[in-house]
């Protein structure tokens, strides 16, 4: 049987070489790397400015400050994201607000994040889920006819474009990540990126405590006195991040073909399957395929998830609806049924292994696993259906 890792990055010798030259220089810390990548990323999406951060968490954090958000306000967001981009909202002291999702393609809906508006409400985040971009056009009005800041959640959408828009266009800022599993990775690591230079600027010292000067700026040339104008925290990107992700930005564009055919192949072959729905890319869009997402019936999720592990396919969920996780529930009694939508998909999601290092004979594994489960388990369906005198197909979730 064919083993086929969740994940396997994509990393060269190259790359390490890049990341091996910065350890014989100066700066471990942010330095001339950092400078560069945020000048190339800027550059890759079209945008004027990009900070580099520690995190995506970290990165929508610091914005969310830098907008004066805190306590008392509420924050839209969606709860079929990963925890992260609501958490930062309660870090800052401020409210999220969840809103349902579209049923085809898991995105906030922004005729919901309207009915949501309040007095309080200060800013929206979007999430663009497993790389295709929240209809950004008609949020970007929603939100510009109540003042509201938009901060989108990229994560999943460094190569993304919906209508002609790129992350970042219509937003105040969209926040990335370079996480492991990502599309572009240095293992932990985060930018904001945005056309307004007042934000970026004030970034760029709420990365570093309040620091007036980085300290490349403090040691590179005569000593020059700091001072502290602001409450910060610390997440500033380091060199060796920057290093990693400079080398690998050139083949962004080769790599998303790959995925993109890797994704289609899954859709061909998914689309004859019954019980197997998967989102919709909407026209006009460019999706990032940061994840492959498939939707079963929910009573059998786990039981799929189970079968497909034994036959050595990695798997996941991302995400469960994060508004039913324990603290949530706890803290702001949400219930079953709140958001419908969401937790349809978060109790159908099983995410197959998706990167451009898969070989066609691992996409033909993962395909040939997927339709054997889901005949087993619609068999094991029948015939327990059987026995208890009912008539009940096995059909896609949504
Ligand atoms: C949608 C989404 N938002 C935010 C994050 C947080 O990213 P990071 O791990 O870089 O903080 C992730 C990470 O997986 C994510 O998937």
């Amino acid at each position: 049987m064919r083993s086929v890792p969740f994940y396997r990055h994509s990393l060269t010798h190259k790359d390490a070489e890049a990341m091996s030259e910065v350890l014989h220089g100066i700066f471990l810390t942010t330095g001339p790397r950092t400078r560069q990548i945020e000048q190339e990323l800027a550059g890759y999406l079209g945008a004027s400015f990009a900070t580099g951060v520690t995190s995506c968490t970290t990165a929508l954090y610091l914005t969310l400050l830098a907008r004066g958000i805190g306590p008392g306000d509420e924050v839209i967001t969606t709860p079929m994201t990963f925890i992260a981009t609501a958490n930062a909202v309660l870090h800052t002291g401020a409210t999220p607000i969840f809103v349902d999702v579209e049923p085809t393609t898991g995105n906030i809906d922004p005729g919901q994040v309207e009915k949501a508006i309040t007095d309080r409400t200060k800013a929206v985040i979007p999430v663009h889920l497993y790389g295709t971009m929240v209809d950004m056009r008609r949020l970007h009005d929603v939100c510009r006819r109540s003042g509201l800041y938009v901060i989108e959640d990229c994560a999943h959408a460094l190569e993304a474009v919906r209508d002609d828009v790129r992350p970042g266009k219509l937003g105040d800022a969209a926040c990335f990540s370079f996480y492991a599993t990502k599309n572009v990775t240095c293992g932990e690591g985060g930018a904001i990126v945005t056309n307004d230079g007042e934000l970026h600027d004030r970034l760029s010292w709420l990365r570093m405590h309040g620091m007036s000067k980085s300290a490349a700026e403090r040691y590179t040339a005569r000593y020059q006195h700091w001072d502290m104008i602001g409450l910060g925290y610390k997440a500033n990107m380091n060199d060796l991040q920057a290093a990693l992700l400079l080398s690998q930005l050139p083949r962004v564009e080769q790599q998303l073909e790959r995925r993109e055919t890797i994704g289609q192949r899954y859709e061909a072959a998914f689309r004859n399957i019954d019980s197997v729905g998967f989102p919709t890319i909407p026209a006009g869009a460019r999706s990032a395929r940061h994840l492959f997402t498939i939707w079963v019936p929910p009573e059998r999720r786990d039981e799929i998830l189970a079968r497909l592990q034994e036959r050595q396919v990695g798997v996941a969920v991302n995400y469960r609806a994060i508004h039913l996780l324990t603290y949530y529930r706890e803290r702001f009694g949400f219930r079953e049924g709140d958001f419908p939508n969401a937790e349809r998909i978060g109790s159908s999601t099983i995410i197959l292994p998706m990167y451009p290092g898969l070989y066609d004979e691992d996409v033909n594994a993962v395909i040939e696993a997927v339709r054997s489960v889901c005949e087993e388990v619609a068999w094991t369906t029948l015939k327990a259906d059987d026995k208890a005198g009912t008539d009940r197909p096995c059909t896609s979730p949504l």
